[in-house]
Protein backbone atom coordinates (compact mmCIF):
# COMPACT_ATOMS: atom_id res chain seq x y z
CA UNK A 1 0.00 0.00 0.00
CA UNK A 2 1.14 3.19 -1.24
CA UNK A 3 1.41 6.60 1.60
CA UNK A 4 1.07 10.02 0.10
CA UNK A 5 1.74 12.91 2.35
CA UNK A 6 -0.11 16.06 1.53
CA UNK A 7 1.42 19.35 1.48
CA UNK A 8 -1.47 21.31 0.54
CA UNK A 9 -1.65 20.61 -3.50
CA UNK A 10 -5.70 21.45 -4.81
CA UNK A 11 -4.45 17.82 -6.56
CA UNK A 12 -3.91 15.63 -3.51
CA UNK A 13 -6.86 13.68 -3.98
CA UNK A 14 -6.16 12.47 -7.76
CA UNK A 15 -3.01 11.37 -6.67
CA UNK A 16 -5.06 8.88 -4.24
CA UNK A 17 -8.51 8.64 -7.06
CA UNK A 18 -5.26 7.85 -10.13
CA UNK A 19 -3.25 4.76 -7.36
CA UNK A 20 -6.95 3.43 -6.51
CA UNK A 21 -7.68 3.10 -10.58
CA UNK A 22 -4.51 1.08 -10.77
CA UNK A 23 -6.26 -1.20 -8.44
CA UNK A 24 -3.45 -0.18 -5.23
CA UNK A 25 -4.57 0.64 -1.67
CA UNK A 26 -3.03 4.37 -0.56
CA UNK A 27 -4.35 7.09 1.59
CA UNK A 28 -3.14 10.76 2.25
CA UNK A 29 -2.19 11.85 5.27
CA UNK A 30 -0.62 15.31 6.58
CA UNK A 31 3.00 15.98 5.56
CA UNK A 32 3.95 15.97 9.33
CA UNK A 33 3.36 12.29 10.37
CA UNK A 34 6.14 11.46 12.36
CA UNK A 35 8.83 9.11 11.08
CA UNK A 36 7.89 6.20 13.51
CA UNK A 37 4.35 6.83 12.11
CA UNK A 38 5.44 6.00 9.09
CA UNK A 39 7.31 3.22 9.64
CA UNK A 40 4.47 1.36 11.43
CA UNK A 41 2.40 2.34 8.80
CA UNK A 42 4.70 0.01 6.50
CA UNK A 43 4.00 1.75 2.72
CA UNK A 44 5.53 -0.14 -0.01
CA UNK A 45 5.89 3.13 -1.62
CA UNK A 46 5.56 6.89 -0.38
CA UNK A 47 4.45 9.22 -2.55
CA UNK A 48 5.49 13.54 -1.76
CA UNK A 49 2.70 15.42 -3.30
CA UNK A 50 3.02 19.20 -4.65
CA UNK A 51 1.78 22.22 -2.53
CA UNK A 52 1.73 26.08 -2.63
CA UNK A 53 4.79 26.75 -0.85
CA UNK A 54 8.64 26.94 -1.77
CA UNK A 55 11.40 25.17 0.27
CA UNK A 56 13.25 28.50 0.46
CA UNK A 57 9.99 29.78 2.66
CA UNK A 58 11.26 29.97 6.04
CA UNK A 59 7.60 28.47 7.09
CA UNK A 60 7.79 26.02 4.35
CA UNK A 61 6.81 22.60 5.46
CA UNK A 62 9.47 19.81 5.52
CA UNK A 63 10.05 16.51 6.25
CA UNK A 64 12.57 14.15 8.16
CA UNK A 65 15.33 13.41 5.65
CA UNK A 66 15.36 10.05 7.24
CA UNK A 67 12.32 9.28 5.08
CA UNK A 68 14.32 9.21 2.14
CA UNK A 69 16.57 6.30 3.67
CA UNK A 70 13.97 4.34 4.90
CA UNK A 71 14.35 1.82 1.67
CA UNK A 72 10.89 2.77 0.92
CA UNK A 73 10.68 4.37 -2.96
CA UNK A 74 9.82 7.67 -2.87
CA UNK A 75 8.22 9.37 -5.80
CA UNK A 76 8.05 13.72 -5.36
CA UNK A 77 5.62 15.57 -7.59
CA UNK A 78 6.26 19.06 -8.14
CA UNK A 79 6.51 20.75 -4.07
CA UNK A 80 7.30 16.96 -3.62
CA UNK A 81 10.02 17.00 -6.09
CA UNK A 82 11.91 20.21 -4.76
CA UNK A 83 11.61 19.33 -1.36
CA UNK A 84 13.42 15.98 -2.15
CA UNK A 85 16.32 17.65 -4.00
CA UNK A 86 16.52 20.27 -1.11
CA UNK A 87 16.81 18.13 1.65
CA UNK A 88 19.28 15.53 -0.49
CA UNK A 89 21.77 18.45 -1.18
CA UNK A 90 20.59 19.72 -4.22
CA UNK A 91 19.57 22.92 -5.24
CA UNK A 92 16.20 24.50 -5.76
CA UNK A 93 15.93 28.14 -7.34
CA UNK A 94 13.26 30.65 -8.32
CA UNK A 95 13.15 30.83 -11.60
CA UNK A 96 12.41 33.89 -13.53
CA UNK A 97 9.10 33.18 -15.31
CA UNK A 98 6.92 30.55 -13.52
CA UNK A 99 5.98 27.62 -16.21
CA UNK A 100 2.42 27.19 -15.90
CA UNK A 101 0.18 24.68 -19.02
CA UNK A 102 0.90 22.17 -21.29
CA UNK A 103 4.28 21.91 -21.62
CA UNK A 104 6.27 18.76 -23.95
CA UNK A 105 8.83 16.16 -21.80
CA UNK A 106 11.31 14.76 -23.92
CA UNK A 107 12.14 11.08 -22.01
CA UNK A 108 15.34 10.40 -21.56
CA UNK A 109 15.65 6.98 -19.46
CA UNK A 110 12.44 5.03 -19.73
CA UNK A 111 12.49 3.57 -15.92
CA UNK A 112 11.03 4.21 -13.03
CA UNK A 113 7.59 6.04 -14.08
CA UNK A 114 8.69 6.01 -17.11
CA UNK A 115 9.44 2.47 -17.39
CA UNK A 116 6.25 1.97 -20.07
CA UNK A 117 7.32 4.71 -21.87
CA UNK A 118 9.53 4.86 -25.02
CA UNK A 119 13.49 6.55 -24.39
CA UNK A 120 13.43 9.61 -26.77
CA UNK A 121 10.26 9.90 -27.50
CA UNK A 122 7.86 12.87 -25.90
CA UNK A 123 4.68 13.34 -23.76
CA UNK A 124 2.33 16.16 -23.22
CA UNK A 125 2.54 17.14 -19.27
CA UNK A 126 0.74 19.60 -16.90
CA UNK A 127 3.18 21.99 -15.25
CA UNK A 128 2.43 24.39 -12.64
CA UNK A 129 5.27 26.11 -11.02
CA UNK A 130 7.51 28.83 -9.65
CA UNK A 131 10.92 27.00 -8.37
CA UNK A 132 12.77 24.53 -10.27
CA UNK A 133 15.83 22.27 -9.85
CA UNK A 134 19.03 24.24 -11.01
CA UNK A 135 21.30 21.26 -9.32
CA UNK A 136 20.82 17.38 -8.82
CA UNK A 137 21.47 16.28 -5.90
CA UNK A 138 24.26 13.45 -5.28
CA UNK A 139 23.72 9.93 -7.10
CA UNK A 140 20.43 11.77 -9.30
CA UNK A 141 20.36 11.76 -12.79
CA UNK A 142 17.50 13.47 -15.10
CA UNK A 143 15.11 11.42 -16.56
CA UNK A 144 13.43 13.81 -18.42
CA UNK A 145 13.67 17.30 -19.43
CA UNK A 146 11.00 20.46 -20.58
CA UNK A 147 12.14 23.39 -22.64
CA UNK A 148 11.38 25.52 -19.42
CA UNK A 149 12.55 22.61 -16.54
CA UNK A 150 16.17 20.66 -18.00
CA UNK A 151 15.37 18.79 -14.85
CA UNK A 152 11.59 18.28 -15.20
CA UNK A 153 12.48 14.70 -14.02
CA UNK A 154 14.83 12.72 -12.33
CA UNK A 155 15.68 9.59 -10.43
CA UNK A 156 18.09 7.92 -7.96
CA UNK A 157 18.36 4.49 -9.25
CA UNK A 158 20.48 2.48 -6.28
CA UNK A 159 17.68 4.13 -3.92
CA UNK A 160 14.52 4.55 -5.84
CA UNK A 161 13.82 7.82 -5.33
CA UNK A 162 11.98 9.86 -8.00
CA UNK A 163 10.70 13.26 -8.45
CA UNK A 164 8.83 14.81 -11.02
CA UNK A 165 8.34 18.66 -12.14
CA UNK A 166 5.02 17.99 -13.44
CA UNK A 167 1.67 17.05 -12.37
CA UNK A 168 0.92 13.60 -13.41
CA UNK A 169 -2.29 13.02 -11.85
CA UNK A 170 -4.05 15.21 -13.64
CA UNK A 171 -6.21 14.83 -16.97
CA UNK A 172 -4.11 17.49 -18.90
CA UNK A 173 -1.09 14.53 -18.60
CA UNK A 174 -2.60 11.92 -20.64
CA UNK A 175 0.21 9.48 -19.45
CA UNK A 176 -0.11 10.45 -15.90
CA UNK A 177 -2.26 7.39 -14.78
CA UNK A 178 0.21 4.99 -16.42
CA UNK A 179 3.11 6.69 -15.02
CA UNK A 180 1.78 6.55 -11.04
CA UNK A 181 0.41 2.61 -12.21
CA UNK A 182 4.37 1.96 -12.96
CA UNK A 183 5.62 3.74 -9.96
CA UNK A 184 2.89 1.91 -7.60
CA UNK A 185 3.55 -1.38 -9.19
CA UNK A 186 6.65 -1.72 -10.98
CA UNK A 187 8.38 0.39 -8.77
CA UNK A 188 6.62 -0.58 -5.29
CA UNK A 189 6.20 -3.73 -6.58
CA UNK A 190 2.16 -3.66 -5.31
CA UNK A 191 -0.08 -6.49 -7.22
CA UNK A 192 -3.38 -4.27 -7.94
CA UNK A 193 -5.23 -6.49 -5.65
CA UNK A 194 -7.23 -3.52 -4.48
CA UNK A 195 -10.88 -4.07 -6.00
CA UNK A 196 -14.57 -3.53 -4.76
CA UNK A 197 -14.74 -7.12 -4.30
CA UNK A 198 -12.16 -7.42 -2.07
CA UNK A 199 -12.65 -4.17 -0.11
CA UNK A 200 -16.68 -5.68 0.35
CA UNK A 201 -15.30 -8.89 1.89
CA UNK A 202 -13.03 -7.04 4.55
CA UNK A 203 -15.74 -4.31 5.17
CA UNK A 204 -17.83 -6.86 5.73
CA UNK A 205 -15.40 -8.75 8.51
CA UNK A 206 -14.39 -5.53 10.03
CA UNK A 207 -18.16 -4.54 10.88
CA UNK A 208 -18.46 -7.84 12.25
CA UNK A 209 -15.32 -7.74 14.37
CA UNK A 210 -16.36 -4.02 15.33
CA UNK A 211 -19.95 -4.63 16.50
CA UNK A 212 -19.74 -8.31 17.99
CA UNK A 213 -23.28 -8.69 19.17
CA UNK A 214 -23.84 -5.40 19.69
CA UNK A 215 -27.00 -3.42 18.26
CA UNK A 216 -26.95 -1.17 15.30
CA UNK A 217 -29.01 1.43 14.09
CA UNK A 218 -28.79 3.14 10.81
CA UNK A 219 -30.40 6.80 9.22
CA UNK A 220 -31.44 6.40 5.81
CA UNK A 221 -31.88 9.21 3.65
CA UNK A 222 -32.67 8.53 -0.06
CA UNK A 223 -29.02 9.10 -0.80
CA UNK A 224 -26.84 6.45 -1.98
CA UNK A 225 -24.17 6.60 0.87
CA UNK A 226 -26.88 6.00 3.72
CA UNK A 227 -28.48 3.06 1.48
CA UNK A 228 -24.69 1.39 0.78
CA UNK A 229 -23.28 1.61 4.38
CA UNK A 230 -26.99 0.14 5.45
CA UNK A 231 -26.88 -2.74 2.86
CA UNK A 232 -23.05 -3.27 3.78
CA UNK A 233 -23.53 -3.59 7.42
CA UNK A 234 -26.43 -5.58 7.01
CA UNK A 235 -24.66 -8.39 5.66
CA UNK A 236 -21.93 -8.24 8.26
CA UNK A 237 -24.44 -8.03 11.30
CA UNK A 238 -27.98 -9.34 9.90
CA UNK A 239 -30.91 -8.23 12.01
CA UNK A 240 -28.54 -6.76 14.98
CA UNK A 241 -28.85 -3.73 12.34
CA UNK A 242 -32.11 -1.68 12.55
CA UNK A 243 -32.59 0.71 9.50
CA UNK A 244 -34.44 3.76 10.17
CA UNK A 245 -36.28 6.26 7.67
CA UNK A 246 -37.62 9.69 8.83
CA UNK A 247 -40.07 10.84 6.53
CA UNK A 248 -39.61 14.44 7.11
CA UNK A 249 -42.14 15.53 4.05
CA UNK A 250 -39.41 17.26 2.19
CA UNK A 251 -38.39 14.53 0.23
CA UNK A 252 -38.89 14.11 -3.60
CA UNK A 253 -41.89 12.74 -4.78
CA UNK A 254 -41.81 8.73 -4.75
CA UNK A 255 -38.75 8.76 -2.65
CA UNK A 256 -40.29 6.55 0.13
CA UNK A 257 -42.07 4.74 -1.67
CA UNK A 258 -38.82 3.47 -3.93
CA UNK A 259 -36.69 3.52 -1.10
CA UNK A 260 -38.70 0.88 1.08
CA UNK A 261 -39.31 -1.21 -1.68
CA UNK A 262 -35.53 -1.49 -2.44
CA UNK A 263 -34.95 -2.51 1.11
CA UNK A 264 -38.01 -4.62 1.82
CA UNK A 265 -38.25 -6.40 -1.20
CA UNK A 266 -35.14 -6.21 -2.65
CA UNK A 267 -32.84 -6.63 0.00
CA UNK A 268 -34.98 -7.82 2.68
CA UNK A 269 -34.15 -5.72 5.40
CA UNK A 270 -36.54 -4.54 7.93
CA UNK A 271 -37.00 -0.80 7.40
CA UNK A 272 -38.83 1.15 9.94
CA UNK A 273 -40.61 4.40 8.38
CA UNK A 274 -41.26 7.13 10.34
CA UNK A 275 -43.82 9.19 9.69
CA UNK A 276 -42.80 13.05 10.99
CA UNK A 277 -44.31 15.04 8.23
CA UNK A 278 -46.64 17.07 10.00
CA UNK A 279 -43.91 17.04 12.98
CA UNK A 280 -41.57 18.88 10.71
CA UNK A 281 -44.30 20.92 8.72
CA UNK A 282 -45.29 22.49 12.28
CA UNK A 283 -41.49 23.34 13.24
CA UNK A 284 -41.46 24.86 10.10
CA UNK A 285 -44.27 26.89 10.06
CA UNK A 286 -43.57 30.67 9.51
CA UNK A 287 -39.95 30.35 8.84
CA UNK A 288 -38.07 32.04 5.52
CA UNK A 289 -34.11 32.17 6.86
CA UNK A 290 -32.51 29.75 5.26
CA UNK A 291 -30.25 28.88 8.51
CA UNK A 292 -33.55 29.06 10.50
CA UNK A 293 -34.58 26.42 8.34
CA UNK A 294 -31.65 24.04 8.41
CA UNK A 295 -31.26 23.97 12.21
CA UNK A 296 -34.61 23.14 12.89
CA UNK A 297 -34.91 20.43 10.43
CA UNK A 298 -31.61 19.00 11.85
CA UNK A 299 -32.50 19.02 15.08
CA UNK A 300 -35.87 17.63 14.71
CA UNK A 301 -34.17 15.26 13.26
CA UNK A 302 -32.25 13.90 15.57
CA UNK A 303 -35.54 14.20 18.38
CA UNK A 304 -37.61 12.03 15.96
CA UNK A 305 -34.44 9.50 15.37
CA UNK A 306 -33.68 9.42 18.89
CA UNK A 307 -36.97 8.53 20.13
CA UNK A 308 -37.30 6.07 17.17
CA UNK A 309 -34.27 4.06 18.53
CA UNK A 310 -35.46 4.27 21.95
CA UNK A 311 -38.68 2.47 20.60
CA UNK A 312 -36.77 0.16 19.44
CA UNK A 313 -35.17 -0.80 22.42
CA UNK A 314 -31.64 1.17 21.69
CA UNK A 315 -28.83 0.57 20.68
CA UNK A 316 -24.97 0.76 20.55
CA UNK A 317 -23.23 1.38 17.49
CA UNK A 318 -24.95 4.00 14.83
CA UNK A 319 -24.39 3.29 11.01
CA UNK A 320 -22.62 6.55 9.24
CA UNK A 321 -22.03 6.94 5.80
CA UNK A 322 -18.59 8.68 5.86
CA UNK A 323 -16.49 9.20 2.65
CA UNK A 324 -13.32 9.29 2.49
CA UNK A 325 -13.32 13.52 1.54
CA UNK A 326 -14.37 14.05 5.22
CA UNK A 327 -11.57 12.05 6.84
CA UNK A 328 -8.66 13.78 4.96
CA UNK A 329 -7.12 15.65 7.37
CA UNK A 330 -6.09 18.47 4.83
CA UNK A 331 -3.97 20.44 5.24
CA UNK A 332 -5.28 23.75 5.37
CA UNK A 333 -2.97 26.76 4.51
CA UNK A 334 -5.68 29.37 4.38
CA UNK A 335 -7.43 29.46 7.71
CA UNK A 336 -10.43 28.89 9.24
CA UNK A 337 -13.37 29.17 7.02
CA UNK A 338 -16.76 30.95 7.03
CA UNK A 339 -19.82 28.76 7.54
CA UNK A 340 -21.71 29.25 4.34
CA UNK A 341 -24.30 27.02 5.20
CA UNK A 342 -24.67 24.64 8.21
CA UNK A 343 -24.90 21.33 6.75
CA UNK A 344 -27.32 18.87 7.70
CA UNK A 345 -26.69 15.31 8.38
CA UNK A 346 -26.64 12.51 10.82
CA UNK A 347 -23.84 14.35 12.50
CA UNK A 348 -25.55 15.29 15.92
CA UNK A 349 -26.57 11.93 16.89
CA UNK A 350 -23.73 10.62 18.22
CA UNK A 351 -22.72 12.78 21.01
CA UNK A 352 -27.01 12.69 21.96
CA UNK A 353 -27.14 9.06 22.34
CA UNK A 354 -23.61 8.09 23.30
CA UNK A 355 -23.30 5.44 20.22
CA UNK A 356 -20.39 4.58 19.06
CA UNK A 357 -20.00 4.95 14.85
CA UNK A 358 -20.13 1.93 12.35
CA UNK A 359 -18.29 4.27 8.96
CA UNK A 360 -17.69 1.41 6.67
CA UNK A 361 -17.00 3.99 3.68
CA UNK A 362 -14.84 6.08 5.60
CA UNK A 363 -12.01 4.87 3.07
CA UNK A 364 -13.81 5.39 -0.03
CA UNK A 365 -14.68 8.35 -2.35
CA UNK A 366 -17.89 8.65 -3.85
CA UNK A 367 -17.83 7.11 -7.33
CA UNK A 368 -15.95 3.78 -5.38
CA UNK A 369 -19.48 4.29 -3.33
CA UNK A 370 -21.25 3.80 -6.48
CA UNK A 371 -19.07 0.67 -7.11
CA UNK A 372 -18.98 -1.27 -3.82
CA UNK A 373 -23.22 -0.52 -4.39
CA UNK A 374 -22.99 -2.70 -7.54
CA UNK A 375 -21.11 -5.45 -6.29
CA UNK A 376 -23.18 -5.31 -3.19
CA UNK A 377 -26.54 -5.88 -6.21
CA UNK A 378 -27.78 -2.43 -5.67
CA UNK A 379 -29.91 -1.29 -8.54
CA UNK A 380 -28.77 1.19 -10.76
CA UNK A 381 -31.75 3.71 -9.79
CA UNK A 382 -30.30 3.98 -6.73
CA UNK A 383 -26.67 3.88 -7.45
CA UNK A 384 -26.97 6.51 -9.96
CA UNK A 385 -29.05 9.17 -7.36
CA UNK A 386 -27.48 12.27 -7.78
CA UNK A 387 -26.63 13.81 -3.95
CA UNK A 388 -29.66 15.66 -2.25
CA UNK A 389 -29.83 17.72 0.67
CA UNK A 390 -30.65 17.03 4.42
CA UNK A 391 -32.89 19.20 4.60
CA UNK A 392 -34.56 18.27 1.43
CA UNK A 393 -37.07 20.38 -0.83
CA UNK A 394 -37.46 22.69 2.39
CA UNK A 395 -34.46 24.65 1.42
CA UNK A 396 -35.39 24.35 -2.42
CA UNK A 397 -39.20 25.87 -1.02
CA UNK A 398 -37.70 29.79 -0.94
CA UNK A 399 -39.90 31.65 1.34
CA UNK A 400 -42.40 29.43 3.77
CA UNK A 401 -42.44 26.06 3.59
CA UNK A 402 -46.08 24.95 3.72
CA UNK A 403 -47.86 21.56 2.35
CA UNK A 404 -49.55 22.91 -0.77
CA UNK A 405 -46.16 25.18 -1.58
CA UNK A 406 -44.10 21.93 -1.43
CA UNK A 407 -46.77 19.60 -3.51
CA UNK A 408 -46.62 22.31 -6.32
CA UNK A 409 -42.88 21.81 -5.79
CA UNK A 410 -42.28 18.60 -5.98
CA UNK A 411 -44.98 17.77 -8.97
CA UNK A 412 -42.64 20.25 -10.59
CA UNK A 413 -39.53 19.07 -9.60
CA UNK A 414 -41.00 15.24 -11.10
CA UNK A 415 -41.52 16.60 -14.07
CA UNK A 416 -37.79 18.26 -14.28
CA UNK A 417 -36.54 14.57 -13.24
CA UNK A 418 -38.56 12.72 -15.68
CA UNK A 419 -37.43 15.37 -18.75
CA UNK A 420 -33.49 14.97 -17.73
CA UNK A 421 -33.56 11.30 -18.00
CA UNK A 422 -35.84 11.47 -21.13
CA UNK A 423 -33.23 13.34 -22.37
CA UNK A 424 -30.12 11.46 -21.51
CA UNK A 425 -28.79 13.95 -19.55
CA UNK A 426 -29.70 12.91 -15.77
CA UNK A 427 -25.84 10.88 -15.44
CA UNK A 428 -24.68 14.00 -17.11
CA UNK A 429 -25.01 16.66 -14.90
CA UNK A 430 -24.05 16.67 -11.22
CA UNK A 431 -27.39 17.38 -10.20
CA UNK A 432 -30.83 19.20 -11.38
CA UNK A 433 -33.87 20.05 -9.91
CA UNK A 434 -36.81 22.81 -9.20
CA UNK A 435 -36.70 25.49 -6.97
CA UNK A 436 -39.85 27.41 -5.76
CA UNK A 437 -39.55 31.03 -5.45
CA UNK A 438 -41.79 33.38 -3.69
CA UNK A 439 -42.29 35.63 -6.34
CA UNK A 440 -45.55 36.64 -7.57
CA UNK A 441 -45.79 37.51 -11.59
CA UNK A 442 -48.80 38.48 -13.50
CA UNK A 443 -49.78 35.72 -16.63
CA UNK A 444 -52.43 35.17 -19.42
CA UNK A 445 -53.93 31.91 -19.51
CA UNK A 446 -57.19 31.25 -21.46
CA UNK A 447 -58.66 34.23 -21.70
CA UNK A 448 -57.82 35.33 -17.63
CA UNK A 449 -55.23 36.97 -15.74
CA UNK A 450 -52.92 34.50 -13.68
CA UNK A 451 -50.95 35.73 -10.48
CA UNK A 452 -48.72 32.96 -9.58
CA UNK A 453 -45.40 32.26 -8.39
CA UNK A 454 -42.49 31.55 -10.27
CA UNK A 455 -40.03 28.12 -10.55
CA UNK A 456 -36.44 27.54 -11.26
CA UNK A 457 -34.64 24.83 -12.71
CA UNK A 458 -31.17 24.88 -11.55
CA UNK A 459 -28.76 22.17 -13.09
CA UNK A 460 -25.25 21.84 -12.68
CA UNK A 461 -22.12 20.29 -13.71
CA UNK A 462 -19.24 19.25 -11.12
CA UNK A 463 -17.07 16.80 -9.88
CA UNK A 464 -17.44 17.35 -6.12
CA UNK A 465 -20.11 19.65 -5.45
CA UNK A 466 -17.15 21.94 -3.97
CA UNK A 467 -17.09 24.16 -7.79
CA UNK A 468 -20.10 24.14 -10.42
CA UNK A 469 -20.79 25.27 -13.36
CA UNK A 470 -24.48 25.82 -14.58
CA UNK A 471 -25.03 23.06 -17.41
CA UNK A 472 -25.59 24.01 -20.56
CA UNK A 473 -28.70 22.23 -21.08
CA UNK A 474 -30.59 22.17 -24.79
CA UNK A 475 -32.82 24.64 -25.34
CA UNK A 476 -35.50 22.17 -26.65
CA UNK A 477 -35.34 19.98 -23.78
CA UNK A 478 -35.72 23.59 -20.94
CA UNK A 479 -38.72 24.58 -23.45
CA UNK A 480 -40.20 21.18 -22.84
CA UNK A 481 -39.82 21.64 -18.74
CA UNK A 482 -41.23 24.75 -18.48
CA UNK A 483 -43.94 23.93 -20.97
CA UNK A 484 -45.17 20.53 -19.12
CA UNK A 485 -44.77 22.53 -15.37
CA UNK A 486 -46.85 25.36 -16.51
CA UNK A 487 -49.31 23.37 -17.73
CA UNK A 488 -49.16 20.31 -15.18
CA UNK A 489 -48.63 22.34 -12.34
CA UNK A 490 -51.16 24.88 -10.79
CA UNK A 491 -50.16 27.63 -8.80
CA UNK A 492 -46.93 28.24 -11.07
CA UNK A 493 -47.32 30.65 -14.34
CA UNK A 494 -43.74 31.70 -15.18
CA UNK A 495 -40.55 29.17 -15.34
CA UNK A 496 -36.66 30.58 -15.33
CA UNK A 497 -33.46 28.83 -16.00
CA UNK A 498 -31.07 29.43 -13.22
CA UNK A 499 -27.29 30.36 -15.09
CA UNK A 500 -25.05 31.01 -12.43
CA UNK A 501 -22.06 29.30 -11.18
CA UNK A 502 -20.42 28.20 -7.79
CA UNK A 503 -18.61 30.59 -6.98
CA UNK A 504 -20.17 32.95 -6.70
CA UNK A 505 -23.60 31.38 -6.00
CA UNK A 506 -23.91 27.95 -4.31
CA UNK A 507 -25.70 25.22 -6.11
CA UNK A 508 -28.68 25.42 -3.54
CA UNK A 509 -30.16 28.54 -3.03
CA UNK A 510 -30.50 28.39 0.55
P1 LIG B 1 -24.11 24.14 -2.00
O1 LIG B 1 -25.51 24.61 -2.00
O2 LIG B 1 -23.40 24.40 -0.69
O3 LIG B 1 -24.21 22.55 -2.12
O4 LIG B 1 -23.32 24.62 -3.18
C1 LIG B 1 -23.11 21.70 -2.39
C2 LIG B 1 -23.61 20.27 -2.41
O5 LIG B 1 -24.02 19.87 -1.10
C3 LIG B 1 -25.39 19.50 -1.08
N1 LIG B 1 -25.96 20.00 0.18
C4 LIG B 1 -26.15 19.25 1.29
N2 LIG B 1 -25.94 17.95 1.52
N3 LIG B 1 -26.74 18.21 3.74
C5 LIG B 1 -26.25 17.43 2.76
O6 LIG B 1 -26.09 16.22 2.99
C6 LIG B 1 -26.99 19.53 3.58
O7 LIG B 1 -27.41 20.22 4.50
C7 LIG B 1 -26.67 20.08 2.28
N4 LIG B 1 -26.76 21.33 1.76
C8 LIG B 1 -26.33 21.25 0.46
C9 LIG B 1 -26.00 20.14 -2.32
O8 LIG B 1 -27.14 19.45 -2.76
C10 LIG B 1 -24.85 20.09 -3.29
O9 LIG B 1 -24.73 18.81 -3.90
Amino acid sequence: RILILDFGSQFTQLIARRIREAQVYCEIHPYNLSLAAIRAWQPSGIVLSGGPSSVADADAPLVDAELFALGVPVLGICYGLQLMTHLLGGRVAKSDHREYGRARLEILEAEGPFQSLVAGGTEEVWMSHGDRIETLPEGFVAIGRSPGSPLAAIAHRQRRLFGVQFHLEVAHTPAGAQMLTDFVRGVCGCNGQWTMHSYSESAIAAVRAQVGQGRVISALSGGVDSAVASILVHRAVGEQLHCIFVDNGLLRFGEVEQVSQVFRQYFHIPLHVVDARARFLDALAGVTDPERKRKIIGNLFIEVFDEEAKALGGADFLVQGTLYPDVIESVSFKGPSATIKSHHNVGGLPERMRLQLVEPLRELFKDEVRELGRELGMPEEIVRRQPFPGPGLAIRCLGEVTGPRLDVLRRADRIVQEEIREAGYYDRVWQAFAVLLPVRSVGVMGDGRTYEETLAIRAVESSDGMTADWAHLPHELLARMSTRIINEVAGVNRVVYDISSKPPATIEWE
